[in-house]
This record gives C-alpha cells, sequence and structure tokens, in this order.
C-alpha cells in the first residue's frame, strides 16, 4: 500500500525551467555566445554548479577559478530568483495541487524532493506550501540525483519506509534516484526518456488514487 508520495518540483508541479533558461542564456550572452533552448533541456534536474558546467561547456570556456564559477553561478541566481519572485498560483501545472490535496485527504503523506534551493520561494509564490507535510530541498542535501539522498530524507521525514512511497519525476537522474533508494517512481514526460518508471503520464492531471496502486 502506497503511503506517501514525493515530488520533484521543476517540471512536475511547475515549469520553472523556462525561467532557469532565460537566466543562463543571458549569462552566456554576456559572455559572449549564444546559449540555445536545446542546450537547455541538459540541464533539467542539474544542479546549479553542474548546470554552470555545461553551460561553460557549451561556450567553450576554460580554466576559470572557483570563485570565478562561484560569482557567475550567483550572478545567474540573482536573475533567476527575480523572474521566480513574480510568479502566481496560475502557474502550477494542470492537476497537480488537485492531486495533492487528493493525496491529503486519502491520509497519504505528501513530501517534495528538489534539488533547488530555491523551492521555498517558488512553493510559497505559488501558495503550495501548506499542502507538503516535509520539504527536502537543495538546501538540505549534498548528493545531487541520481543519489537518492533528497528522497530518503523525504521518506524519514515522513516517517515511512522507501518501499512504502512514489516519487513522480520528470529527469531521467530522479528516476534513477527513486529506483536507487527502493522507491517505486511515476514518470512525468516521455517513455523514452522515463521508460524505467513503474508508470510514465503527461502530467499530474492524468493521476489518481486508483493509479497510484501502480498495478
Ligand atoms: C532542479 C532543476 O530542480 O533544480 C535544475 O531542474 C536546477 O534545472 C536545479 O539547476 C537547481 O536549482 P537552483 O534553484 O538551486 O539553482
Ligand atoms: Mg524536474
Amino acid at each position: 500500500m502506497v503511503k506517501g508520495c514525493l515530488f520533484d518540483l521543476d517540471g512536475v508541479i511547475v515549469d520553472t525551467a523556462k525561467y532557469h533558461y532565460i537566466a543562463w542564456r543571458d549569462l552566456a550572452k554576456k559572455l559572449g555566445f549564444e546559449f540555445t533552448e536545446k542546450d537547455n533541456e541538459r540541464l533539467k534536474g542539474v544542479s546549479r554548479m553542474a548546470s554552470l558546467e555545461i553551460l561553460l561547456e557549451v561556450g567553450g570556456i576554460k580554466g576559470l577559478s572557483d570563485d570565478e564559477k562561484q560569482r557567475l553561478a550567483a550572478e545567474k541566481n540573482e536573475n533567476y530568483v527575480k523572474l521566480i519572485s513574480q510568479m502566481t498560483p496560475d502557474e502550477v501545472l494542470p492537476g497537480a495541487a488537485d492531486f495533492l490535496k487528493q493525496l491529503r485527504t486519502a491520509g497519504i503523506g505528501v513530501a517534495l524532493g528538489s534539488a533547488s534551493k530555491n523551492a521555498m520561494t517558488i512553493l510559497n509564490r505559488l501558495q503550495l506550501t501548506p499542502l507538503f507535510d516535509a520539504i527536502i530541498d537543495g538546501t538540505k542535501v549534498s548528493k545531487a540525483k541520481p543519489d537518492p539522498e533528497v528522497f530518503l530524507k523525504g521518506t524519514e521525514a515522513l516517517g515511512l519506509q522507501p518501499s512504502e512511497c512514489v516519487v513522480f519525476e520528470d529527469a531521467a537522474a530522479g528516476i534513477e534516484a527513486a529506483i536507487a533508494g527502493g522507491m517505486r517512481c511515476v514518470g512525468i514526460g516521455s517513455p523514452e526518456i522515463l521508460g524505467k518508471a513503474n508508470l510514465v503520464v503527461n502530467g499530474l492531471y492524468e493521476m489518481n488514487l486508483e493509479k497510484l496502486k501502480l498495478e
């Protein structure tokens, strides 16, 4: 029986990829190269510093010091935070709020498992914070997905075993993390990318308590 659900944020509950893209694209422009939407696909589910490394690789920029990299990541984040500070609750992806409410009504634990250090800002802007029993974000973990740390901390915070929980993820690394942690998982997006999940749907609007049994 499923007793808890763990949700990735970006790409599952809200589409922040478009804001990450604007902020990274602007940074690339300042550095003198073009960063395309296709390049941006490689950043989904990837931590901030790992994203910067990919951006620098695209631009062919080598040999920056750690301090310089930290400065660039901070500059991108400042721009990104300005963008997400304008978000409104109508940006919650279709069906997400309804599904979270269904879970709560059924007594199923709800936790966030996100790599983002800005998760609290986003959840507060979307007015979703009260729907979560536990929030594990990028400020609380040291290992990025596909390491299962973020989801294992989520199950712990819910007081549940991994085998009692289901993870919802849009990134292949997130599906790997769920499997590595001993959880079942639902992929949000394309079966070609998320084929290892127990079930793949187009969005949370396709989910309900019956489908959650994953039979
Ligand atoms: C993930 C996103 O959820 O969070 C990545 O999919 C992002 O694109 C990562 O890089 C880290 O986010 P932040 O907000 O801490 O820079
Ligand atoms: Mg995601």
